[in-house]
């Protein structure tokens, strides 16, 4: 049988990695190349590799997500979070390979009180934001049979993110101050994983599969606080103590980006194009915990 390829950039990644444990059907070569072999900032190579690779789709869920560190180093965020796409679109197009390629919250201010819709204007805060969506509209304009899809608040058991930091945290300092006036939906790169599967089967098997920009996240709403709360409550059945959590405004936590307020995104659209029912955050968190759980990271939290 001759099996059907699809290019995975950032494997390595929290999204990347749980792609490539998601289960494909038997007919699907996952092809995700390392760093070393892809460099994201080699737009010629970026070119020559998808020229060479008779690729059924790219999925694109490499980035650079140093949001802070980003403030700084401008040439390399756009390097990989515009500029890779521009390449990709452009060695896409001609044979009509579909691109799934992973965006942000951050394109949006934060200002809005409601839910974010596809269509609502973007305003980035940042330079990772601005990068991000320079990236879609390279997408968008380069490659008509794109999906974008939109996630946010990302954490998972594998890489740096918001619930392995809080557990870090626990185990050196009595107190945390966590900021309570931004809002999200802390989403796992599980359930990420699975829709961008979904949508890649569907349009590499269907021409007329739906296209454009999408947004995901687990459902519900949370602020950091929120969120943190919930991961001390669910590793409470593991330790007598958790740490005091102190809630604080965003102007007491200073960082090099600003962050939008509000960072919920509607899931109208994705719902009704593609089937995708999001589950709540805190049902997905509870999976990664007990991931964790079976890991070191909780197990030596017990010690
Ligand atoms: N994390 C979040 O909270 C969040 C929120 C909203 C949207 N997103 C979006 O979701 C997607 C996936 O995010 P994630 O959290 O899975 O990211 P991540 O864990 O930070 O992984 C980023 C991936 O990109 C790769 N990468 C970065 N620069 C590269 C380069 N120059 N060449 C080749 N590979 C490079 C990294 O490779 P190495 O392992 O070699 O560094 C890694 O595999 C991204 O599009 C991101 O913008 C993330």
């Amino acid at each position: 049988m001759s099996k059907r390829r699809i290019l995975i950039t950032g494997g390595t990644g929290q999204v990347g990695t749980e792609l490539l444990r998601c289960h494909w059907p038997e007919d699907i070569e996952l092809v995700a190349p390392a760093r070393q072999e892809l460099d994201l900032c080699d737009c010629d190579r970026i070119k020559s590799y998808i020229a060479a690779g008779s690729f059924s789709a790219v999925i694109n869920s490499g980035a650079y997500t140093a949001v802070d560190r980003a403030e700084s180093d401008i040439l390399t965020a756009w390097k990989v979070n515009a500029m890779a796409p521009v390449a990709i679109a452009a060695a896409t197009k001609d044979s009509g390979v579909p691109i799934i390629h992973i965006s942000t919250d951050y394109v949006f201010s934060g200002a809005k009180n409601s839910p974010y819709l596809e269509e609502d204007p973007v305003a980035p805060l940042g330079v990772y934001g601005a990068s991000k969506e320079a990236g879609e509209q390279a997408v968008r304009t380069g490659n008509p049979r794109h999906v974008i899809l939109r996630t946010a608040w990302v954490y998972s058991e594998h890489g740096s993110n918001f619930v392995k930091t809080m557990l870090r945290l626990a185990k050196t300092v009595p107190g945390i101050k966590v900021v309570g006036d931004q809002i999200g939906s802390p989403t796992s790169a599980v359930d990420i994983a699975k829709t961008v599967q979904k949508i890649t089967l569907s349009l590499i098997n269907h021409d007329a599969a739906p296209t454009g920009t999408y947004h995901f996240t687990n459902a519900g709403e949370a602020s950091w606080f929120d969120f943190a709360s919930e991961i001390f409550r669910l590793r409470g059945s593991l330790r007598d103590t958790s740490p005091v959590l102190e809630e604080i405004r965003t102007f007491e936590y200073p960082t090099a980006a600003k962050r939008p307020a509000n960072s919920t995104l509607s899931h109208e659209k994705i719902e009704a194009d593609y089937g995708v029912n999001p589950r709540h955050w805190k049902d997905a968190l509870s999976d990664v915990m007990a991931s964790l759980r079976a890991s070191e990271v909780l197990r030596e939290d017990e010690r």
